[in-house]
């Protein structure tokens, strides 16, 4: 039996292909795609429904007549955005995922998929490799959210036996949804300008290295970790998990590689101290032990295959960019 599966925050940037994954993998009827606020345009064909996680009665009315057995619980406010207006960080993240996890327990959810994020880290935590046991100092509310939001799910999984499974993501670079207030997303929008104007004002300095995943891997990320044996997840709070890590600058060099007269000026603003707060790379051994983890898409392939699909999707023209064969395994 495939699993029935509910999306929230399903217009986002992970969302809207990540439904897609889904109902690709699944069938297309299997999953509930919903949103506070989205368009059709925004979310693979299929049943889209509004849907705020604010709302206890709403959410678990959703479980309830469409018979949820799995959730994708991605509805959430991002580091910058969040920065910039803590109480609405700690409301919607805080509370919509404690909606979520109270709702799939008096519902019979069996398994919840939540994304934490990097933001866990603070500037205590080492640089380069941070541990999955580090110990976890956020300066930033987003920080804040996703590691209080990672005890409650371990919280919930003991006391309750939700079997709910997490991933500490890096920032994501994908060409579909436009990037949502994230610290990482200048990563996603140095491509549309490289396209479109031929020129990007990046707002971290040139030599900001943090770590970075395309959304291919992210979403194989999220499924494989969802479908691993139970017996095989032995972290209900977020798993480590890396892919590639560059600064600024050497983005702007791979790019170049592929359209030389692009030009990248830096001009550093309030989300250069949160980029500073965070490791440069993860260490995550225990999701490669556990459950199988492993990238396929480095700092090369990443570039050639992000500029080929935004130049299809935006009609700039040059329709390959030297793929060079496509997804490459690093390790
Ligand atoms: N994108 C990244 O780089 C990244 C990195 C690490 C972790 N994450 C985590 O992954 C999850 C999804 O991130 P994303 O990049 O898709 O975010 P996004 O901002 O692109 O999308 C979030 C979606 O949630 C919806 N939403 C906001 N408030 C809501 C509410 N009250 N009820 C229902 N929907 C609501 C928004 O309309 C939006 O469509 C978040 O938990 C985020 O912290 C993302």
């Amino acid at each position: 039996m495939p699993p029935r599966i509910l999306v929230t925050g399903a217009a986002g940037q992970i969302g809207s292909e990540l439904v897609a994954a889904l109902r690709k993998r699944y069938g297309g009827d299997t999953v509930v795609a919903t949103d506070k606020a989205a368009t059709r345009a925004q979310v693979s064909a299929g049943v889209l429904e509004q849907l705020d996680v604010m709302h206890l009665s709403s959410v678990e009315r959703a479980m309830k007549s469409h018979r949820i057995d799995t959730v994708y619980h991605l509805a959430a406010i991002l580091s910058a955005t969040g920065e910039a207006n803590p109480d609405l960080a700690w409301d919607v993240n805080m509370d919509g995922l404690k909606n979520i996890l109270d709702a799939a327990s008096r519902q019979g959810v069996r398994r919840i998929f939540w994304p934490s994020s990097i933001g866990v880290f603070g500037p205590d935590a080492p640089k380069a490799l941070a541990p999955q046991d580090a110990a976890l100092n956020p300066t930033t509310m987003y920080g804040v959210t996703k590691v209080a939001g990672e005890l409650l799910c371990a919280y919930y999984s003991h006391k309750h036996g939700l079997d709910v499974r997490s991933v500490r993501f890096p920032g994501l670079i994908s060409s579909e949804a436009r990037p949502g207030g994230g610290t990482t997303d200048y990563a996603v929008e140095i491509f549309y300008s490289a396209l479109q104007t031929g020129r990007y004002a990046c707002f971290l300095s040139e030599g900001t290295v943090l770590p970075m995943m395309y959304m291919p891997d992210a979403l194989r990320a999220a499924v494989t970790l969802m479908e691993a044996d139970p017996s095989d997840v032995t972290l209900h709070t977020g798993y480590n998990v890396g892919a590639m890590s560059f600064s600024a600058g050497e983005l702007a060099a791979e790019i170049r590689n592929h359209l030389p007269g692009f030009q990248v000026t830096f001009a550093p603003d309030s989300r250069q101290a949160i980029a500073d707060s965070w490791p440069r790379s993860v260490d995550d051994s225990a999701a490669r032990r556990d459950w199988g983890w492993r990238e396929e898409f480095d700092l090369k392939a990443m570039t050639s295959d992000m500029l080929t699909r935004l130049a299809q999707r935006l009609g700039t023209g040059q329709k390959t960019f030297n793929t060079a064969g496509g997804p490459r395994r690093k390790r």
